[in-house]
């Protein structure tokens, strides 16, 4: 299909779905499908269109990790809820800060959340006697693994797993296209703008915005100056935008005595397909706002940044 498209031919969503849900139903046939679902663009279609293809033989589990932002996982299952898809709510929370103490490279993060990640899966999928797993794999994905940029922890093939190992045949859907034609399919599909709009979030969640150590604690720093961010900003065009807490600290004042706190950086990025993006020119009292909020809400935090390099030679996020 991206074949087809080089060539001059327009992605067309109808016909795209037409086909995903045949095909879906002819691979799936009899057998039980498990989704793991995030509430991003991708895994939401997928699951959408694979409910459309064999019903209630799915399952979408949303794996709490304790990595995602605050009333996500209410937010997300109560959407499946209303779209009559059987899902499930698995905390797994413990699991992955257990995984993931004492980790600070980032590589080493995506491993370590990769095979808790895969671990509770495999749980899930022996549990709900699953035959087939749906993944929400898309084009950029595979191209930026291919490449070595990053491994994500969706693609299995081409980091050397072996989805048979897990019991399993992978199917997904979306592997061809990128993500402003995922866009175009969830709109087609009928899904709210919360979902067919959502800004991609790494499957590894504010893990991937925590330089250094991910404890309980600095998630919780992390958690909520994304949140001032995301209020702050949501009337601004942008691919991506977050809060991103470093491993160093900067030496500040409160209640006029030394204070050595944490440092967020705020970024925000414009980009078509996440290959390559640019900085946004946020106006100046946004800035200030979402500063004089961090550091008011967070007494943890003495010191904001922004970000201001595009990708490249920056990546969007910073791990
Ligand atoms: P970078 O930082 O490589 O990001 O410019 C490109 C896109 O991928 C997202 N990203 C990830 N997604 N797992 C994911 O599922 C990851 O480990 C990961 N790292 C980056 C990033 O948010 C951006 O949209």
């Amino acid at each position: 299909m991206a074949e087809e498209r080089k060539k001059g031919k327009m992605f067309e969503p109808e016909k795209f779905i037409q086909k995903q849900v045949h095909e879906i139903r002819e691979r799936i046939g009899d057998g039980k499908a498990v989704i793991a679902v995030s509430g991003g663009v991708d895994s939401t279609v997928c699951a959408v269109l694979t409910h459309r293809a064999v019903g209630d033989q799915l399952v979408a589990v949303f794996i709490d990790d304790g990595l995602m932002r605050e009333g996500e996982a209410e937010q997300v299952t109560n959407f499946f809820k209303t779209m009559n898809i059987n899902t499930r709510l698995v905390d797994a929370a413990d699991e992955f800060f257990d995984a993931l103490k004492g980790i600070v490279d980032p590589e080493e993060k995506r491993k370590a959340f990769r095979n808790t990640f895969y671990s509770v899966l495999a749980r899930v999928v022996r549990e709900e006697n699953a035959s087939h797993l749906i993944q929400g794999t898309i084009a950029a994905d595979v191209v930026e693994t291919v490449k070595g940029i990053k491994t994500q922890h969706n693609i299995l093939e081409q980091i050397g797993i072996d989805p048979e190992s897990y019991g399993l045949t992978i199917v997904e859907p979306l592997r061809e296209i990128y993500k402003h034609e995922v866009r175009e399919v969830a709109r087609s599909l009928g899904l709210p703008p919360e979902f067919s709009e959502r800004q991609p979030f790494p499957g590894p969640g504010l893990a991937t915005r925590i330089l250094g150590e991910v404890t309980p604690e600095r998630v919780e720093i992390e958690r909520r100056a994304t949140k001032i961010v995301e209020e702050e900003t949501s009337d601004i065009e942008s691919f991506q935008s977050m809060a991103v807490l470093m491993n160093d600290r900067a030496t500040g004042v409160r209640e006029g005595k030394r204070a050595f706190g944490c440092i967020i950086v705020v970024r925000l990025v414009k980009s078509k397909d996440a290959i390559t993006a640019e900085a946004v020119n946020v106006p100046w009292e946004v800035l200030k706002r979402i500063d004089r909020r961090i550091t008011t809400e967070i007494p943890e935090v003495v010191h904001v940044l922004y970000s201001l390099t595009d990708k490249p030679p920056a990546t969007i996020e910073f791990q």
